[in-house]
């Protein structure tokens, strides 16, 4: 019911972070995947990696994602080489940070356009050939529960709320067609987006979380097979939030633990370190590289007082 051999798959934002994370747990459940991104050096060696890992077929297809034209010749591309595709995951996305009263109009636009506009772009030319090839298929998208609550900035919190109405939407529109629409809404995820994110915060994060660790693209493999796979069949329109219960906490008092997370500090970056050593980006023990994102390491700090 969860297996996914046969099936065809594309990642967008697959070269690092939750993407590759997405794009492992479908090969490792049988699938051929193809790694979208517009970091083609980082993108090859993903692809390659999953290739000779999982012993599927793997290739790197690259496209930005908020380009239609691009998006277009991606996905037909990936039909070409795999001969059909059954599951498109639209993950590309960045943030970039500021408050809003000095916030960039260009720097709305980029965020909107990468993170709404290029999901819908990737869901539309999905559903155009599920459409076509009358088989169904399978769209999950990658929101945030900054879709729920206020954690960054109006830019990237309109943007992951606007996936979930679209993905909500394209839901309702294309059931009749035997496709599901869904999105993962994770919490602060360990990939390069938070590689600039000082130990101080991510001890705040586990101390705030009932589940007790970071999260990290490991935690996502169950929910995107889920997704995936005939186990969700009827299964549309839905927000999965996978956030170790950060959301749920509104405790006045510390949260306790009567065991010790699943998941260590060393083992919270086992993920990270591979992608930093992709990007040829040196770091530290704990893998963090306060020049990566230094507007990240830089707003923390303030906040932090560090
Ligand atoms: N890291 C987190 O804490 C977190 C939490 C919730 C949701 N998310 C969301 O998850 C998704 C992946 O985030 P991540 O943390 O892995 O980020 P990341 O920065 O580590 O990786 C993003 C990938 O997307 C690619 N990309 C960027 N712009 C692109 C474009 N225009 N076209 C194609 N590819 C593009 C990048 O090259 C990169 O490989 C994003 O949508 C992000 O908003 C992240």
């Amino acid at each position: 019911m969860f297996s996914l051999k046969g099936k065809k798959a594309l990642v967008t934002g697959a070269a690092v972070g939750i993407g590759r994370g997405y794009a492992t747990a479908l090969a490792m459940a049988g699938a051929d995947v193809a790694i979208v991104d517009i970091d083609v050096k980082t993108g090859e060696k993903t692809a390659a990696y999953i290739a000779k890992e999982y012993g599927v077929d793997s290739f790197f297809v690259k496209c930005d994602v908020t380009k239609p034209e691009e998006v277009a010749a991606m996905v037909q591309a990936v039909v070409d080489r795999f001969g059909d595709l059954d599951i498109g995951v639209n993950n590309a996305g960045i943030g970039i940070l500021g408050g809003d009263e000095d916030y960039r109009p260009e720097s709305w636009n980029k965020v909107i356009g990468i993170n709404l506009s290029g999901a819908y772009f990737c869901a539309r030319e999905e559903g155009r050939y599920f459409i076509k090839r009358k088989k169904g298929g399978k769209i999950i998208n990658t929101a945030s529960m900054s879709a729920r609550i206020c954690n960054c900035n109006a830019s990237y919190n309109a943007s992951k709320g606007g996936v979930v109405e679209m993905t909500r939407m394209l839901a309702a529109e294309w059931g009749r067609f035997n496709i599901n629409v869904n999105c993962i809404s994770p919490s602060y995820i360990l990939s390069p987006m938070h590689a600039s994110t000082p130990v101080e915060v991510r001890q705040r994060i586990r101390e705030l979380t009932p589940l007790g660790y970071v999260e990290r693209p490991d935690d996502l493999y169950g929910p995107v097979v889920f997704l995936a796979s005939d186990a969700s069949n009827y299964v549309t329109g839905v927000d999965l939030l996978v956030d170790g219960g950060h959301t749920l906490n509104a405790w006045l008092t510390p949260l306790s633990r009567d065991l010790p997370p699943r998941v260590s500090p060393e083992e919270e970056v086992v993920s990270l370190k591979r992608d930093l050593d992709n990007l040829g980006v040196p770091y530290d023990e704990n893998a963090i590289n306060p020049d990566l994102h230094p507007e990240v390491a830089g707003a923390f700090k303030a906040a932090f007082n560090l």
